[in-house]
């Protein structure tokens, strides 16, 4: 007990240093649904149960257990709504595609939409998700009692859209069983660079059952722009990112289709004992105990050498939903109690604040508690902030990609992503 409160009080610590913010956890949200106090006593008809109005939640394909154990508990929890889990990609910009196409159609086809952060804002500037501040107020919720940086990634015109779904940071997993003590200690510290890693890669791999030194996302997609962002230290130095991944990606400690690699492929490496090192986000933590054939016992995190990413995906309600109550009490219900559910489940960080420091929380989930883990959220970063945010992704991977695998000079290369940053 009195480690667990120990773990919580340095829980809240790390998050009042992220968020920049050291206020005491709020009180619990209220509850989700309550239903309507009959007046009279109900006839025989009343007492059948109402049919329940059906919400449906477009939200990414999972690979671990907690989107869906979440929609079960909003489920048992009331009676007046279903809500179905419409199973999108987990590409993030083949999603927004998907869902713009219904947006900009003026569909009523989803009701509470996951949204990545960096098109949530988007979708609030074009009118397609509906503002929730009056909702929150109605039921006394605080944007401080959420994740800072979620929320500000929803927050558009001084309006709130939107509530954490899951707030994601890049983390460097490594096998402390094959890594010595001593570069177990380098890496926790986040005091080592990309070469130092690469040559630890290349060191290690083979070892203790491994194929691959390490796996990363450098698929033509958005997770290579998260990866090159943690590459170029936050866009400060873009030739020095872009050389230090060639360079990994051309190692003979990555594997050969490295070029193809997403969060898929990362972990079904990692979690199957295949690779020493792997760089992703906090989801493969959970995803070692419900499918692993390795134990979170001989895994480690740290930060990455330039820092970590910060990513996430948002809820929000469809300006066109005909069912604005429904998805606002389903919303809400994820966004607090729920995140209980997707930290214990699914090792995701949970957004709602107060649940940094719940004890089933800390007791489930233990890399919230590991210094590498905490040294990481101390040090994030993010992409490039665009009012054109798809633009810039678009011509920053495609760019990177075309370098990384042999089809453009470094020059070339670099002038692209230089002009799209400063577009
Ligand atoms: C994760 C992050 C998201 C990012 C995506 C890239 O889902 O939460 O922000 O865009 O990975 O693949």
């Amino acid at each position: 007990m009195k480690k667990i409160l120990g773990i919580s009080l340095m829980l809240m610590m790390v998050f009042a240093l992220l968020t920049g913010c050291a206020t005491a956890p709020a009180p619990a949200a209220p509850a989700a649904t309550e239903a309507p106090a009959a007046t009279e006593a109900p006839t025989a008809t009343e007492q059948m149960p109402a049919e329940r109005t059906v919400i449906k939640f477009a939200a990414q394909a999972d690979s671990t257990p907690a989107t869906q154990a979440v929609v079960d508990a909003y489920n048992a929890s009331q009676e007046l709504y279903t809500v179905e889990w419409i199973d999108m990609t987990n590409d993030s910009g083949a999603m927004r595609e998907q869902i713009l196409t219904s947006m900009q159609a003026g569909s009523s086809d989803y009701d509470v939409l996951s949204m990545d952060v960096v098109w949530a804002g988007e979708f609030a500037a074009a009118g397609y998700i509906a503002p929730i501040d009056q909702l929150m107020q109605a039921d006394g919720l605080k944007i401080s009692q959420f994740n800072a940086g979620s929320m500000t990634a929803g927050n558009y015109s001084a309006k709130q859209y939107t509530l954490p779904f899951f707030p994601d940071l890049g983390l460097l997993y490594f096998r402390k069983d094959i890594v010595s003590t001593e570069d177990a200690a380098k890496l926790v510290s986040g005091d080592y660079t990309y070469a130092d890693l690469q040559a630890m890669a290349e060191k290690y791999m083979g070892q203790g059952g491994t194929t691959d030194g390490i796996v990363f996302q450098a698929k033509l997609y958005e997770g290579l722009v998260c990866n090159l962002t943690e590459y170029t230290a936050g866009w400060t130095d873009v030739e020095g990112g872009l050389v230090a991944l060639k360079a990994m990606v051309d190692s003979p400690a990555s594997p050969v289709d490295i070029l193809n690699y997403s969060e898929g492929e990362t972990h079904n490496s990692f979690i199957k004992g295949a690779s020493v090192f792997a760089r992703n986000w906090p989801y493969q933590w959970g995803m070692i105990a419900s499918d692993g054939t390795i134990s979170q016992d001989v895994v480690d995190v740290a930060p990455l050498p330039g820092g970590s990413t910060v990513g996430g995906w948002l809820l929000g309600i469809n300006k066109n939903s005909v069912n604005q109550e429904g998805a606002w009490d389903f919303m809400k219900f994820v966004a607090t109690q729920g995140q209980k559910i997707m930290s214990v489940q699914g090792g995701y960080l949970p957004g709602y604040n107060e649940m940094l420091t719940d004890a089933d929380v800390i007791a489930a989930n233990a890399m919230l508690s590991m210094p590498g883990f905490q040294n990481a959220l101390a040090s994030t970063i993010s992409r490039p902030v665009s009012a054109h945010y798809s633009e810039t992704s678009d011509a920053i991977m495609n760019a990177a990609h075309a370098y990384l695998s042999g089809e453009m000079e470094l020059t070339a290369a670099v002038d692209a992503i230089t002009a799209a940053l400063a577009n």
